[in-house]
């Protein structure tokens, strides 16, 4: 993407409730870019990035990690599970992606154990219909102990003393809340114990003071990228509470989550799908329950790309994407997954929100409302031709311009990017 913007330190989130295709984004803007940093969420992510063919999916490595000469960080604001860690690193390693000396971890970050994982499953097998639909990687108990103050940090485990009597005394009070609330087996600290000192000496060569490496890049002109994960819609505050994650995933986030200034972010781009997806619970106003709702899920490979559930899917929801425009700050927008609207004779634009004798135009914060909003749409006409060669602005077929200006006109914002279809290649710049 050649633009006068690509200078700037840029953060890029989602707009809707995750898999918009961040990675791949991620992955083309990288090469205008010397630093790539995580700033939240963990291995609950899933992106997606497709090289002539080859398919990488990075949880918790940035998507930058597939272009040579690039560091690749993963902030303080990240929860690490080092057993993904390690076997994402070996994945990309077999796939000769070289992976040492550009991957950098916070050692302030968050460590995940096994015994925020079984929380995650037993207290969502508990909920039974209430359940929130986590990835069950452990991500909700983890930011837990982080607020509570009986975290662990990357940088205990190379304390074997203190990471010992602080892992026992938590295992002690996760096996009460095991035994008691759950009726379930304990954890053995001494197990855990032994596992993380071994991942300690593994992941040590990439551990760092994240604040002066970032520090550093400001100061020698390195030009900056954030990779958000999940979506604004799931935001901790801003999204649908309770049915989000646990970490703040709009832009804001994005400075405590790197360890960085908010002045050295000068440029907030979102990424969204031109229609919904949701995997989890949750309200969704425009979710389709019908044969159209199958055929985006199966033209659009609508699986989950950690936990491999089928996505649920729906029109674009102008509504809820104004939103999470509004409280990104968002300077403009990529448009993902043009091509899976190919064949739709016409496609609706949910521009608003019945309830009872209610209207509302803005994202409702009345968490009651949302389940019950009735969307209402705007209809433009389909294009029915194939959009996944085009790389021109002139290519694309009129009614898709139309439905592209028709975005921009009720979401306020300039549309600088289409991608239309998987490949790195699959891409219209439109600035
Ligand atoms: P992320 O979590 O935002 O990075 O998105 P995911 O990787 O979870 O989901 C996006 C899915 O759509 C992946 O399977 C991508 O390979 C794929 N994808 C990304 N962009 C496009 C596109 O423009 N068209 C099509 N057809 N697929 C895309
Ligand atoms: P990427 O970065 C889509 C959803 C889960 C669940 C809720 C809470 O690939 O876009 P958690 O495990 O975080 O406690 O689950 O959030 N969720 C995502 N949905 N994409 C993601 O990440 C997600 N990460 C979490 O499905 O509804
Ligand atoms: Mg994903």
């Amino acid at each position: 993407m050649e633009n006068s913007n690509t200078g700037t330190n840029t953060c890029l989130v989602g707009l809707q409730w995750g898999d918009e295709g961040k990675g791949k984004i991620v992955d083309i803007l990288t090469e205008f870019f010397d630093i790539i940093v995580r700033y939240q969420g963990g291995s609950n992510a899933g992106h997606t990035v497709v090289v002539n063919n080859e398919k990488f999916v990075l949880h918790l490595i940035p998507s930058g990690i597939l272009r040579k000469n690039k560091y690749c960080v993963i902030g303080s604001g990240v929860v690490m599970d080092p057993r993904q860690l390690l076997e994402e690193i070996t994945e990309l390693r077999g796939k000769n992606i070289e992976v040492g000396g550009n991957l950098r971890i916070s050692e302030i970050a968050h460590l995940v154990f096994p015994y925020h994982k079984k929380l995650d499953e037993l207290s969502e097998g508990e909920k039974g219909d209430e359940k929130i639909g986590t990835t069950r990687r452990g991500i909700g108990p983890c930011y837990t102990d982080k607020m509570a103050r009986t975290g662990i940090r990357v940088s205990d485990l190379f304390h074997p003393e203190y990471f010992k009597q602080r892992l026992k005394k938590v295992v002690e009070e996760k096996n009460k809340i095991f035994v008691r609330l759950f009726n379930a087996d304990e954890s053995s600290w001494k197990e855990i114990y032994d596992e993380y000192c071994e991942y300690a000496e593994q992941i040590k060569p990439f551990v760092c003071n994240v604040v002066a490496f970032m520090d550093n890049a400001v100061k020698s002109k390195k030009k900056i990228l954030f990779e958000g994960a999940q979506g604004s819609l799931l935001d901790v505050d801003y999204g649908t509470y309770p049915f989000i994650t646990s970490s703040s995933v709009t832009a804001g986030g994005a400075a405590v989550g790197a360890g960085i200034s908010p002045k050295q972010i000068h440029r907030i781009l979102g990424v969204m799908k031109s229609y919904t997806t949701r995997v989890g619970s949750g309200p969704f106003p425009s979710e389709l329950n019908n044969e159209l709702g199958e055929h985006l899920r199966k033209k659009g490979g609508e699986y989950g790309a950690t936990t491999g559930r089928p996505r649920r899917c729906g029109w674009f929801d102008a509504v809820a994407v104004k939103h999470a425009i509004m409280v990104n700050g968002a300077d403009s927008v990529v448009l993902t997954k043009l091509d899976v609207l190919d064949e739709q004779k016409t496609i609706k634009i949910c521009t608003g929100y019945k309830f009872g004798n209610k209207v509302y135009d803005l994202f409702p914060t009345d968490i009651a409302a949302l389940p019950e909003c009735q969307p209402m749409y705007k209809e433009v006409s389909g294009w029915q031709k194939d959009t996944s060669m085009m790389r021109n602005m002139n290519d694309i077929p009129s009614n898709a311009r139309n439905y592209i200006n028709t975005l921009e006109k009720i979401l306020g914002i300039k549309v600088e990017m289409l991608s239309v279809g998987p490949d790195r290649g699959q891409v219209v710049n439109l600035v």
